[in-house]
């Protein structure tokens, strides 16, 4: 699967309006998590805000990688390896992913269309599949 143009362009813009609330949006997004399925809770062993920034700068760094996702193969392989040990299963990142969506759309309100949904989506399922695939090979 890859990206179309106009998936780069949406996923692009609509990422420059959340740069702004990215502190909100982490903690949005942790709250719809552990409220999606509150077993993932105690997984979470360091502090929640700061979890949540290094989670929107990982989205940054993808998202300013999108022309180019092979780049960021290799990091994102280490950080699904590093998953792995921290507990985390195939079947957690679909809720992450639906967490995830929820967010974009509390924090991009009517800009977040289904053309943005879908773009992110597609987004999102290329990251977590690489990181699925490279767990599997640890496993
Ligand atoms: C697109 C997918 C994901 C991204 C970009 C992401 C990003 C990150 C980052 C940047 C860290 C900081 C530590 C590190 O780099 O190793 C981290 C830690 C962590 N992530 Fe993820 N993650 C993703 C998916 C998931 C999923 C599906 C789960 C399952 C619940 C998860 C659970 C955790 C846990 C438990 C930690 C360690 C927290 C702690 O030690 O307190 N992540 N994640």
């Amino acid at each position: 699967m890859s990206l179309t143009e106009k998936q780069i362009q949406l996923v692009t813009e609509s990422w420059q309006s959340v740069v702004p609330i990215a502190d909100t949006a982490g903690k949005l997004f942790y709250g719809r998590l552990f409220e999606l399925d509150p077993s993932l809770r105690p997984m979470f062993k360091g502090d929640i805000t700061s979890q949540g920034k290094k989670l929107m700068q990982v989205l940054g760094v993808a998202v300013n990688a999108l022309n180019n996702l092979d780049n960021i193969i290799p990091a994102l392989e280490d950080m699904a390896q590093r998953h792995v040990a921290y507990g985390v299963k195939e079947e957690h990142y679909e809720t992450v992913g639906q967490a995830l969506l929820w967010t974009l759309q509390q924090g991009l309100g009517d800009a977040c269309t289904e053309e943005v949904i879908e773009a992110w989506t597609a987004v999102y399922t290329l990251i977590a599949n690489t990181m699925m695939e490279a767990a599997a090979e640890t496993a």
